[in-house]
């Protein structure tokens, strides 16, 4: 979350940080700044969205080839213009935007204005502006080193002087930023969407390194000034992949891009000898002979894809395979071991609270794997081996193409543990992979008949609450449907396991509620879908409004279904590659009934770099 632009080179610095910052309003969007260097240093800030910023810029343009933008969202201070960043010293010749929490900002402001600092803003980032004044003799880069030495917390900051001209310097601790390398001009972001129209060559910053950005090209150290190898990358896409390419918006161009996801995630993954080729892997296969149990790790939406792995990972490799929060992982001291393999899940491949995961896991010499989206992103780096989503850069925040292809990955490297344990034959893994191959096909087809969704979302945008149910890995199908709901449409909406309704959510059931039920195939466990065809009629016989989505061909489910969804038959365990597609629907097009904006709702952001 916040997304952080600077900027140096030959172009006017406020185009291109505007634009960057245009591109990265899907880390936070409370409030944004720019500050331009031109023999001064001018910073303009405005709560609300870009927009606000974008009309107060227009009017009034800064003029200068050095600068540096920010999009917030909010931690330490309500999002007033005050507290927008970048946040300057007393003296206005420092400023700075932060992403992150820096944790003892309360004892640094205080020894500040015991040294007689007037601090303006409720914000951590502010105390860093002051001691860049008290340490700036002239070189910005030590300045920011020696003031980093002090922090605690997850930090990426970007600072300008204005006794720094043509210079840009960023620190990183814990929260992402990359340099773009152009032709005499340098970039520094959250991510490579804010340069990708300018430059496709980026390099990777570790962490606690400072960076110093010239027109002429950048130096890297550690904190204490030592210099450091860095990581050149080439970003394998380019600008109009992060374009809404005429949709209204990215929302619904990434769920129409999700046949498109799947088929790349599953290109060329297997070897000739059957192996599936992980993109880095720091694990030999004695490593995952010696595996005695699975954890999966994730947040948000990228936990309900480890929920229905959990059903693919114990059903054909027989390891006993847990899923949990990443935010409770680590708190709850989990047994892990050298025989442990955790599976972390994380499209941003940032997230803190999965982050820190990785590295509980990691000290406790358990073996980490990443299903990530983002190429040399934190959590890739830190994990011993690594599946890379190729779903392109998703933009809308809530999650969609990724979370298909999340499920994707996390079959395959199920497939693989089954392999090299030798719990499945090469013929059953054969016929698991075409099926696979056969979805995009039929998540293609899924996408071409919701038009009655849309239709029957636009019908309940004003019911008070929507319940989602399912069963086996419809289960975790409904609660993604639920989630969706509450991020895109504000409405209250749950999902529970069909068989668990019975023990208290029942009682939530009356005439007219929405209850959308995802039917587990008939013709996977036969004693499944007879019980979801049950709770089908107990819910009916409560007045509820039921919404049934079935495989085709399922006509049990008819009598007892005011409205029927089909999706395309998959085996059992592949099925919410097809059955989570009409609730993503179902949830965007009730939200855009409502006026609701899809792709920034209201309170979220992306990639949340705070736990
Ligand atoms: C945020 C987003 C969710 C996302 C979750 C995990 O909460 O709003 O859409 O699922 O983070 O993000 P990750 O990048 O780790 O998959």
């Amino acid at each position: 979350m916040c997304g952080i632009v600077g900027y140096v080179g030959d172009q006017e610095a406020l185009g291109v940080v505007m634009d960057g910052l245009r591109r990265l309003e899907y880390r936070g969007y409370d409030s944004a700044g720019v500050a331009i260097l031109d023999g001064g240093l001018t910073v303009e800030r405005r709560a609300g969205k870009l927009a606000n910023l974008d009309k107060e810029v227009t009017a009034h343009p800064l003029t200068g080839t050095t600068g540096m933008g920010h999009t917030r969202w909010a931690t330490h201070g309500a999002p007033t213009d005050r507290n927008a960043h970048p946040q300057t010293s007393c003296d206005g010749a420092v400023a700075v935007v932060h992403n992150g929490i820096i944790e003892n900002f309360a004892r640094l402001a205080a020894d500040l204005e015991d040294r007689g600092h007037e601090l303006a803003s409720d914000t951590d980032t502010e105390v860093v502006a002051h001691l860049l004044e008290e340490q700036f003799t002239g070189d910005l880069a030590e300045a920011m080193r020696t003031v980093c030495r002090q922090l605690d917390g997850a930090f990426t900051l970007v600072a300008l002087h204005r006794d720094a001209p043509g210079v840009v310097v960023g620190a990183r601790r814990n929260s992402p930023l990359v340099v773009g390398a152009g032709d005499g001009e340098y970039f520094l972001a959250s991510d490579v969407a804010a340069f990708i129209a300018h430059t496709r060559d980026a390099v990777e910053l570790g962490q606690d390194q400072v960076v110093e950005l010239r027109r002429d090209g950048y130096t890297v150290t550690d904190f204490a000034g030592g210099p450091v190898d860095v990581k050149a990358y080439h970003v394998d896409w380019d600008a109009s992949a992060a374009e809404k390419s005429g949709y209204p918006y990215f929302m619904l161009k990434e769920i129409a891009e999700q046949p498109v996801a799947v088929a790349s995630t599953l290109l060329g993954r297997f070897a000739d000898n059957g192996n599936l080729m992980l993109d880095e892997l720091r694990l030999d296969e004695d490593e995952l002979r010696a595996v005695d149990k699975v954890f999966i790790v994730a947040c948000g939406t990228a936990y309900h894809a480890g929920l229905i792995a959990k059903y693919a990972i114990e059903h054909w490799t027989r390891l006993p395979c847990e899923v949990e929060m990443a935010s409770e992982f680590r708190y709850r001291d989990p047994v892990l071991d050298r025989a442990t393999l955790v599976v972390v899940i994380s499209q941003s491949g940032e997230t803190m609270d999965t982050l820190m995961a990785v590295r509980h896991a990691r000290e406790q010499a358990a073996r980490v794997v990443a299903i990530c989206n983002t190429n040399g992103s934190t959590i890739p780096r830190e994990s011993d081996a690594v599946l890379y989503t190729r779903a392109g850069p998703e933009v809308g925040v809530a999650a969609t193409k990724t979370f298909l292809t999340q499920i994707t990955a996390t079959y395959l490297l199920a497939l693989y543990l089954a392999q090299v344990r030798g719990t499945m034959y090469g013929d059953e893994i054969t016929d698991i992979v075409e099926q696979l191959q056969g979805a995009p096909a039929l998540i293609q087809a899924t996408l071409a008949t919701v038009e009655p969704v849309r239709a029957l979302a636009r019908e309940l945008a004003g019911a008070p609450a929507v319940l989602f149910l399912g069963r086996h890995v419809g289960y975790p199908v409904a609660l993604e449907g639920a989630l969706k709901l509450k991020e895109l449409a504000y409405m209250h909406a749950e999902g529970f396991p069909a068989g668990e309704l019975k023990h208290g959510p029942i009682a939530l059931v009356e005439d007219g509620l929405p209850v959308v039920v995802v039917v587990p195939s008939p013709r996977g466990r036969n004693v499944l879908h007879g019980k979801m065809v049950s709770n089908i009629q107990e819910i009916r016989a409560r007045g509820a409004r039921t919404i049934v989505i079935a495989e085709d061909g399922d006509n049990d489910v008819t009598p007892y279904a005011d409205s029927v969804i089909r999706v395309p038959q998959l085996p059992t365990l592949l099925a919410p590659l097809v059955t989570t597609v009409p609730l993503q629907v179902f949830a965007c097009e009730l939200a855009l009934a409502k006026g609701h904006d899809v792709d920034q709702p209201r309170n979220l952001a992306k990639s949340v770099t705070v736990e």
